[in-house]
């Protein structure tokens, strides 16, 4: 049996919030919030936090803060209540950076407290003297260069008139303006109340409960809260010229003015995708599900803060062709934000979990062909993932991590996205969809509000579906899939044959070359496909050929534009450079930014001159995520070779 330390079911705080109407009334007293609960199992604590939450732990925070763009700080208050057992706890909270201006308890009385030192990946714990307090009041500015906080200049933005703020908690990131218990198993509710310049809109992860205020000084102020238990790395903020769209009952798009009517285009069948997850796998539980699509310099595709997904704006390729990355943080809002990982090193359970369940919804909504192609695109990214991590007796290619020393983003491969994805999809083969399906829902029921680890899962996976089937338990491999290195042999590939007949192209580009109709009717997938089975060195003039076939120099689609500039570089060809300057500094997604500079500092001195020449002007405009990656790429390499 494993044992829960709780006091509240955080079950029923989900059902009494899905009973109230959107915009209830002000926040209910912390007396009857719900508390959620959390594991205390050796293999849920949480290297990567200084929380003890044994201890004294975190289950409200109360924000209070002023958006200054001057001084690019967030300044005010976080108010948090504590639960807490002993005569004399001490309250340990991650902070980052953070200018800490005093701390107090609920009376206004000083509590001694100590910041340490600042340890690596980590931060700094704030130490707190309890006494008889549970509630905390820290007084405090976050950094100019928060890690979780993007200050961007008007000239950022896509109208130019005014600055942006966005936030991007995951993985441990948040304790950077939040002085909170920054652990993923640490569930907490919460309020803001957020001032900004009044031609600002603030949105947040969490419900508005009231209307913007004008208060003085040029300012507006705004409150949000969340209700419902989240992992805190999903507290997040976005500050700008907004404007919105509606796109159905509960779904809609917020950005900026310029870029409305092509997000709203773009993600038309947002509430279909919506309801295809709930008959999937239950009800949304949420309330509401909208987008903020960000500007370019958003470090991710996208993160999947509660109610708020935020999307980079690379998505809007003008013709629908990527909301799978819609379909994947909608299904977050199970997979990851009712069920959440306890700690990092079982990423796994939040990615693996919802990459299938995002293909689940494609395949709902866009049929089987689509759902396939793109899964069977993802096999290819796995292959080249094992590759990369040194091959499949490589300890990074477990599902269930070993972190130690580590910083999360080492974690945060395809291995947790699509190995994981591949597991789950194994024993839906083993057992039938049917049966899986019923499984799947039933376990978001049971673990709602909960955090989850691996071995939690599969003890859930034996006492709910194997049920002591000693066959099936012997065919299903699970303690192989979940700690061993490499992929077991029972693993599903799903092979489209819309890629096959690709393949074969790609497999004669060198002899027959291609024609601009056999390409005109192929999906973005079969164009990925194909650019990248061509062999990886090509002439000048049969590059050239393809890039006029394809219209490659024109491409709107981001994967596309990606995976043809990644085979110029290849070859370094020239004629795409222009190209490939301009993406590298219009947009700071790290996915396409990182392999791109890699890429190009395997091209001797052509590539490395390219490199840091396009890194120094893109760089002031990169995300600290994006920059903290690709350093290590250009600059150290550029270090060796003096
Ligand atoms: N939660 C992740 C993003 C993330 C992971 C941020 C780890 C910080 C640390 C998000 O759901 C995600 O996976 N985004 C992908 C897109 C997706 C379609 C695979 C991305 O950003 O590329
Ligand atoms: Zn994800």
């Amino acid at each position: 049996m494993r044992k829960y330390t709780f006091i509240v079911l955080a079950l029923v705080a989900g059902s009494l919030v899905a009973c109230q109407s959107r915009d209830a009334g002000p926040a209910k007293s912390s007396a009857t919030k719900a508390v959620a609960q959390v594991l205390t199992t050796p293999d849920a604590r949480d290297i990567h936090s200084h929380a003890d939450p044994a201890v004294a732990r975190v289950t409200h925070v109360m924000l209070d803060l002023t958006a200054d763009f001057e001084k690019r700080t967030m300044q005010g208050t976080a108010t948090l209540e504590i639960l807490a057992e002993g005569a004399e706890p001490l309250l340990s909270l991650d902070t980052s950076r953070l200018n800490i201006q005093s701390v107090r308890d609920g009376e206004g009385k000083d509590l001694t407290f100590r910041l340490e030192a600042a340890v690596p990946v980590l931060g700094s714990a704030l130490r707190i003297e309890l006494g008889a307090a549970r509630r905390v009041v820290v007084a405090y500015s976050s950094s100019p260069d928060a890690d979780a906080l993007q200050w961007l200049a008007p000239a950022q933005t896509a109208g130019g008139k005014q600055p942006y703020l966005f936030s991007q908690g995951q993985a441990i990131l948040t304790r950077s303006w939040v002085p909170t218990q920054d652990s993923p198993g640490i569930r907490q509710t919460w309020e803001a109340t957020i001032r900004a310049p009044a031609a600002l809109t603030v949105v947040m992860s969490g419900e508005r409960t009231a209307e913007p205020r004008e208060i003085a000084g040029g300012q507006r102020e705004w409150r949000y809260r969340m209700d419902q238990p989240v992992a805190p790395y999903l507290i997040a903020v976005g500050i700008g010229e907004l404007d919105f769209q509606s796109l159905g009952a509960r779904t809609g798009v917020y950005t900026e003015p310029s870029r409305l009517a092509a997000a709203a285009n773009e993600l038309a069948d947002l509430e279909k995708m919506v309801a295809a997850a709930e008959s999937l796998y239950g009800a949304y539980r949420w309330g509401r599900y909208d987008l903020l699509v960000l500007p370019p310099s958003f470090p991710f595709g996208g993160m999947e803060n509660p109610r708020l997904t935020f999307a980079t704006p690379t998505i809007i390729a003008g013709d629908r062709s990527l909301v799978s990355l819609v379909a994947h943080e909608l299904a977050h809002s199970w997979s990851g934000n009712l069920v959440t990982n306890a700690t990092w090193a079982d990423f796994w359970l939040n990615e693996g979990f919802t990459v299938y369940f995002e293909n689940r919804i494609m395949e709902k909504v866009y049929g089987r062909e689509t759902a396939d192609m793109l899964a069977d695109l993802s096999w290819d990214e796995l292959q080249g993932t094992i590759k990369d991590l040194g091959g499949p007796q490589s300890a990074d290619t477990r599902l269930h991590l070993e972190l130690a020393g580590r910083n999360p983003d080492d974690g945060m491969t395809e291995i947790a996205y699509v190995k994981g994805a591949t597991f789950l999809r194994t024993i839906e083969a083993a057992v039938g969809r049917e049966r899986w399906d019923a499984y799947l829902k039933a376990y978001f029921d049971r673990h709602a509000f909960q955090p989850q680890t691996s071995a939690g899962f599969l003890t859930d996976l034996r006492a709910n579906l194997i049920k002591a089937d000693a066959e099936l338990e012997k065919k299903l491999k699970l303690d192989e899939w979940v700690y061993q290195p490499g992929l077991p042999d029972n693993a599903v590939h799903v092979s489209s044959a819309l890629l096959a007949a690709v393949d074969q192209r790609a497999a004669a580009f060198a002899t027959r070359g291609i024609a601009a109709e056999q390409v005109s009717a192929w999906s973005y997938t079969e164009r990925v496909r194909f650019l990248n089975r061509l062999p990886r060195k090509l002439s000048a003039a049969q590059l050239a050929s393809l890039a006029q076939v394809m219209n490659l120099d024109a491409q709107r689609n981001s994967e596309v534009r990606f995976a043809w500039l990644r085979l110029a570089v290849a070859n370094r060809y020239s004629p795409a450079v222009t190209n490939l300057e301009d993406f590298l500094t219009s947009m700071g997604r790290r996915k396409f930014a990182l392999p791109l500079y890699r890429d190009l500092m395997a091209q001797g001195d052509w590539g490395r001159a390219l490199a840091q020449r396009t890194y120094a002007t893109a760089r002031p405009g990169y995300h600290s995520v994006t920059v903290g990656s690709v350093d290590k790429v250009v600059q150290s390499a550029a270090a060796k070779a003096q």
